[in-house]
């Protein structure tokens, strides 16, 4: 089943990123984006993921064309459905780990699974505020977050960023999982080539294109 089919995107901002980018994904199946700082990876994210809307071409969710769905189904979309780990994390400042994971599973009808906590290994720290946490506990309590919400497709943007390798590899096995488990789907950015090539499909964003490697 497709659960993402992104026809003929095209995206400028100051000058044109992307011309001419078509591409689908299946459920169970991931797709990693490698390419240099700046060439747009984040941006084709953006469009992906329903956060915005491209100069020209379509992405269809779950068979939706998601840019003509009105505000209150485009909430309700990304409240149930996707699960958007972006570079900047965005954690509730004032509030405990915890706190953060609750949020997003009461609004998503979901319930926090302890084993994911203790794999992640932010168990401990999960009762204190976000502000008291490292970077990689942060970026793990944001992947906590998002799994939490069981989500059907996963947008990762170096979801893996402030990780050792070890903990880092962890983590894309409990990716690979989930993806198994949910019949779920994802697409990962990172710079990491070996994270990239445990996925099922592998793109360089490289001089507007996206071509496959
Ligand atoms: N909202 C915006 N307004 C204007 N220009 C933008 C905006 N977002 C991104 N850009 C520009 O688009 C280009 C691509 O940015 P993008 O964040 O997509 O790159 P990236 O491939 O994700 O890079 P990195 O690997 O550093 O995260 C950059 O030159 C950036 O300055
Ligand atoms: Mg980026």
């Amino acid at each position: 089943m497709t659960l993402l089919k992104a026809t003929s995107l095209a995206h400028a901002f100051d000058y044109p990123l992307f011309e001419d980018i078509s591409l689908t994904l299946a459920a169970g199946e991931s797709m990693a984006i490698v390419g240099v700082s700046g060439s747009g990876k984040s941006t084709l994210m953006h469009i992906l993921s329903s956060m915005l809307r491209p100069n020209r071409g379509t992405v269809e969710l779950f068979g939706e064309d998601i840019y003509r769905l009105s505000d209150a189904e485009l909430v309700k979309l990304r409240r149930n459905d996707l699960g958007l780990i972006y570079q900047s994390h965005y954690l509730f400042k004032g509030f405990s780990a915890y706190e953060n994971l609750e949020v997003a599973a009461i609004l998503a009808d979901q319930k926090i699974d302890p084993v994911l906590l203790e794999r992640l290994g932010i168990e401990r720290v999960i009762g204190q505020k976000v502000t008291e946490l490292s970077g990689g506990q942060q970026q793990r309590v944001s992947i906590a977050r998002v799994l939490s919400k069981k989500p059907r497709l996963i947008f990762a943007d170096e979801p893996t960023g402030n990780l050792d390798h070890a903990t880092a590899g962890e983590v894309m096995e409990i990716f690979e999982e989930y993806l198994r488990e949910q019949h779920a789907a994802m697409v990962l950015v990172t710079h990491d080539e070996s994270l990239a090539s445990r996925c099922t499909h592998l793109y360089r964003m490289q001089n507007g294109l996206l071509n496959a490697i």
